[in-house]
């Protein structure tokens, strides 16, 4: 393994590129239309990602969305080419609809692991998931991903020597998730419904004294592997499984010969500990707070998580906005 990824933080110089995103794709808030905004935060990642010292691969690209910008489809290169050979997944906003429609709760967001330490989960859509914090995590048995909701939170209220009433489930407001949502409330513990986000709702279950304890439910399969980067780092614990929701996706998944029926942990997504999440807030959210811009500056927000050595930082920056930034 190249040495070099071991002593230096990486997340210090990747946050650079969920800030520029963030300020770049920012400026749509609350405008009704995610479109240009996808494009300008991609772009603005894109390029602070392609001056960075390191040997990156687009694991994941999403490239079926027509708005993700070419630089970052799968299988594409990214970095200088000169540093060390890393996996590369980058979601510029998580909260599309959020952003536009001036809700809190978008983050730009890229993690990075060594070079085939991430699972690819094709073009599979969505996943099935289920995150704890580090008190949890060895008590996380596969089985909790389809036992009935009550079973796991007595299990995770247990070891958090909690009661149940007094958890806070993440899920994402969804119609699949109605009789998930009643077995939660019937169990007696709270509800965290959100809008979008299930990568903020993964951190906010995975973090110690986090404002959830679980996230439980369906949302999107590249966004799981982000979320198992953030996870990992945080010593947190995942459960997920693809969960193809049309006969078109199931047979996408069949034909990319993955397993719908397999159960991975957090270090079955994303091997190693060489692991670095950085995020952004776009718009204020319970995670992050969203971009400031004044005049010719703009506030930023971000998170910087190091799995090797466990950092979390926060940060706060104020940056000079470029003026034609939206080049790569
Ligand atoms: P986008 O911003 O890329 O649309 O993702 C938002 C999101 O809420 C994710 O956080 C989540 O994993 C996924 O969408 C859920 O998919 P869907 O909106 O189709 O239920």
């Amino acid at each position: 393994m190249n040495s070099e990824i071991l002593h230096r933080n990486i997340g210090l110089d990747l946050v650079r590129a969920t800030e520029a995103a963030a300020i770049q794709g920012g400026r749509w808030m609350g405008l009704g239309d995610f479109t240009p905004a996808s494009e300008a935060a991609g772009i603005a990642m894109a390029r602070v990602l392609n001056s960075l010292g390191i040997n990156g691969r687009i694991v994941i690209g999403e490239e079926d969305r027509v708005y993700v910008v070419e630089a970052l489809h799968t299988g594409r290169s990214v970095g200088s080419g000169r540093g060390v050979a890393v996996d590369v997944v980058a979601d510029p906003i998580d909260g599309r609809r959020m952003l536009a429609g001036g809700r809190g709760g978008a983050i730009s967001v890229v993690a990075v692991a060594s070079a085939g330490a991430m699972w690819s989960p094709a073009s599979a859509i969505y996943m099935d998931k289920l995150v704890v914090n580090r008190e949890v995590a060895n008590a996380l048995v596969p089985e909790c991903l389809d036992a009935p909701a009550a079973w796991t939170l007595g299990l995770v209220a247990r070891t958090k020597h909690k009661a149940v009433r007094d958890l806070v489930v993440f899920v994402l407001d969804r119609p699949r998730h109605a009789d998930l949502i009643d077995e939660i409330r019937d169990a007696g513990a709270r509800v965290m419904l959100s809008d979008d986000g299930d990568i903020a709702g993964a951190i906010l279950a995975a973090s110690l004294g986090g404002r959830a304890d679980l996230l439980m439910g369906i949302g999107g399969a590249p966004e799981g592997v982000i979320a198992a980067c953030a996870v990992k780092a945080l010593g947190g614990a995942m459960l997920a499984r693809l969960a193809p929701q049309s006969a078109v996706e199931r047979a996408a998944v069949r034909a990319a010969g993955l397993d719908e029926s397999r159960i991975l942990s957090a270090d079955e997504i994303v091997a190693g500990d060489q692991i670095f999440f950085v995020a952004t807030g776009m718009t204020d959210g319970v995670l992050l707070d969203g971009v400031r811009y004044q005049g010719d500056r703009a506030e930023t927000h971000s998170l910087i998580l190091r799995c090797q050595t466990r950092t979390r930082r926060s940060i706060r920056a104020e940056h000079l906005i470029e003026e034609h930034p939206n080049t790569v």
